[in-house]
């Protein structure tokens, strides 16, 4: 039997990744952080932090408190901005034999636009990530996501001035995710990635206080996984571009509802603050549960879902 069987190799439009299993923006620093703790060229891609023109601080601590099955997070988009990143970041990442992708985002769409030209052609970039769904910033993320037209806009504007495939992330924070989905796809977007954090609260009932100094965060982990499951299989009906499954991914068993959905890929995000190898251990996890079943292709098991 052939060293690649089962084949795990999955094509997102012009992309295409030695497995499905791919790391969260802002849940796996910039890769470095983990590269004593495992072979990251087992995984199929990496997605840095959020990156902004200029480095930004973030919120004031507390930025995460754990929530039922979860946690909330206000970190608020803290990252080392365009040159640090294009200085010490990326030399390293190009060392990587997986794809590395950019997760961006602006305070206004021509930023978007900036970020999008500042990183064309640089090599080691497999594709960037467009993020109008961050609810933790006062200004630009989730307010740009919320709206099909204003959506439109960034994936054109970013299309433009760039040369990479577009992914763009999508906030659940809305009524119809399926209506942002189709304006995107419209707009030009290689694929969809979903879903980012939904936004909730916390209270310390002796200080009566926000536990979170943003008092509002993202709530992420296995609280949101049904959630973003129903999201991901509608935004698959809505759509015809790949979708990106993302949304309390904690084992190889949870990555496969993703990928019955119909999800072409997915992202671990929280897990990896449970168990820093979890990536790996599901990559295994999936090859396992294919050569068991004699599965030759993940493509047989994506989007097999058997309605009711
Ligand atoms: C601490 C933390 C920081 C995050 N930072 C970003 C970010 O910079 N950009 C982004 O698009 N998503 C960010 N996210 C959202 C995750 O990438 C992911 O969409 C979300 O957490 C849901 O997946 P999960 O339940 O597996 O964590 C962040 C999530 C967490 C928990």
């Amino acid at each position: 039997m052939s060293a690649s069987y089962p084949d795990l190799n999955v094509k997102l439009g012009p992309l295409e990744f030695k497995n499905p299993v791919i790391m969260a923006s802002g849940t796996f620093g910039y890769g470095q952080e983990f590269d004593a703790l495992m072979d990251l060229n087992l995984l199929g891609g990496i997605i840095v932090k959020g990156l902004s023109l200029r480095p930004k601080q973030g919120n004031p601590p507390p930025r995460i408190v754990e929530t039922p099955c979860g946690m909330l997070n206000a970190i608020g988009l803290a990252n080392v901005g365009l040159e640090v990143f294009m200085k010490d970041k990326i030399p390293w990442l190009q060392t990587l034999d997986t794809r590395v992708i950019v997760n961006i985002y602006g305070h206004s769409i021509d930023e978007y636009g900036e970020l999008a030209n500042a990183l064309k052609g640089v090599e080691g970039v497999s594709a960037l990530e467009v993020n109008i769904s961050c609810p933790n910033v006062a200004c630009g993320g989730m307010a740009f996501g919320t709206d099909p037209s204003v959506s439109a806009r960034v994936t054109e504007e970013v299309l433009k001035n760039t040369d990479k495939p577009v992914i763009v992330k999508l906030t659940p924070n809305v009524t119809d995710i399926g209506l942002i989905a189709r304006a995107v796809e419209e707009a030009g977007a290689h694929a969809l990635s979903l879903i980012n954090t939904l936004t909730g609260m916390a209270i310390d009932i002796e200080s009566r206080r926000p536990r979170l100094a943003n008092t509002f965060g993202g709530l992420s982990g296995p609280a949101i996984r049904p959630v973003a499951l129903r999201m991901v299989y509608q935004v698959v009906q809505s759509v015809d571009i790949p979708v990106i499954g993302i949304g309390g991914i904690m084992d190889h068993q949870d990555a496969l509802e993703f990928l019955i959905a119909g999800a072409k890929a997915i992202q671990v995000g929280t897990a990896n603050f449970v168990n820093p190898c979890v990536g790996p251990n599901i990559v295994e996890g999936i090859r396992d549960f294919c050569r068991e079943r004699g599965i030759a292709h993940i493509d047989d098991l994506i989007g097999s879902f058997e309605p009711a």
